[in-house]
């Protein structure tokens, strides 16, 4: 198996910003139980018009010119994403186009939080055993599109973005194991109810607002802590390493409170922690891509370091990553 490693990264916020202070206004919340709840204190969101493959196309445009590769020579487009521009086709299909990218066999991924990190580990088995080269793994929600301004319990959480990597052949280092897992006995207590085929869009369907995020967000949090925790030290044990041998921890950022506890459990120092949810919010796949994306390019992330990806989300699913960079 070949050795496949990230060659070049992008990440793309929508250039709006909603503040703790600005829905304040629209619900009964404040700042102060926001931020001591989840760490959030704004959130970046899209304007009228703009969609997950704008998003997509933006950062993925400065993930290829930082890779230095062009969209000629991507070869696979894979998408995680739970809030696509429609049903269908996929965003890795209208992608491929607005990029030119026409020699790219194109995906979408739904694994909602855990998607980034699913989508990594997919595209890495294509280019290990060499059926593709060049991969372009987003991570991108328009999480907004599906936010229930009415509803203080959810709307307070969720941002949308876009994080880009591109995986290519690597001399040494790379990807070194993945762990993806789901128990979708839980299924349940995390979704969008209506709007498949399960329950199409009918006017009833809108009225009674089935058409938003659903969230047991108590009973997830407990689950959270204990399936990351779980998550990390399988990837780990598969690598053959220690928390000891990891230089930075990017989680999938739903609650600091929730990546605070995974940390103390692991027993990770909080500077060993990359967090973006103060600025960002919950992005579902978007946080890890972006949080790898923003760590590399602030220098966190040095050469030869080992870093830890993490995430959980609706499903349940949960997938951890190491990385030596
Ligand atoms: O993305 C992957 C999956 N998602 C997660 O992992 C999310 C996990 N869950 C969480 O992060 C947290 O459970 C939340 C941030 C969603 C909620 O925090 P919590 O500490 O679990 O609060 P809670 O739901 O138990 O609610 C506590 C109180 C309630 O009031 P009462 O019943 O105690 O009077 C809520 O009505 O806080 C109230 N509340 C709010 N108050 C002000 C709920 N939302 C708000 C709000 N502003 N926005």
């Amino acid at each position: 198996m070949k050795k496949i490693g990230i060659i070049g990264v992008g990440e793309y916020l929508p250039k709006k910003i909603l503040t703790n202070a600005d829905l304040e206004k629209m619900v009964d919340t404040s700042d102060e139980w926001i931020t001591t709840r989840t760490g959030i204190k704004e959130r970046h969101i899209v304007s009228e018009g703009e969609a997950a493959s704008d998003l997509a196309f933006n950062a993925s445009n400065l993930a290829l010119a930082d890779a230095g590769i062009k969209a000629e020579d991507l070869d696979l487009i894979v998408v995680a994403t739970i809030t696509g521009d429609m049903p269908f086709p996929s965003v890795a299909s209208i992608l491929q186009n607005k990029l030119g990218a026409m020699h790219a066999a194109c995906f979408d991924i739904s694994a909602a939080c855990a998607g980034f990190v699913y989508a990594l580990s997919v595209a890495n088995q294509f280019l290990a055993c060499g059926t593709y080269k060049n991969a372009l793994v987003i991570g991108v929600e328009v999480l907004t599109s599906v936010t229930d301004w009415l509803d203080r319990g959810t709307c307070v959480l969720f941002g949308d973005g876009c994080g880009a990597v591109v995986l290519s052949e690597v001399k040494s280092g790379g990807i070194i194991s993945s762990y993806l897992g789901c128990d979708g006995s839980r299924a349940n207590i995390l979704n969008m109810p209506a709007g498949g085929s399960r329950c199409p869009a009918t006017h009833e369907t809108v009225d009674k607002r089935m058409h938003y995020i659903k969230m047991q967000g108590n009973e997830l949090f407990k689950i959270a802590v204990n399936t990351m925790t779980k998550a990390a030290l399988v990837v780990l044990e598969q690598a053959k390493m220690t928390f000891a041998d990891v230089d930075l921890i990017i989680p999938h950022q739903a609650n600091a409170r929730i990546i605070m506890a995974v940390a103390k459990k692991l027993g990770i120092p909080e500077d060993k922690v990359y967090l973006n949810i103060e600025r960002c919010g919950n992005m579902s796949s978007a946080s890890t891509a972006t949080a790898l994306c923003e760590a590399v390019k602030e220098g966190r992330v040095k050469k030869g370091d080992i870093i830890l990806l993490d995430a959980f989300g609706a499903g349940l699913v949960w997938g951890a990553s190491v990385i030596q960079w």
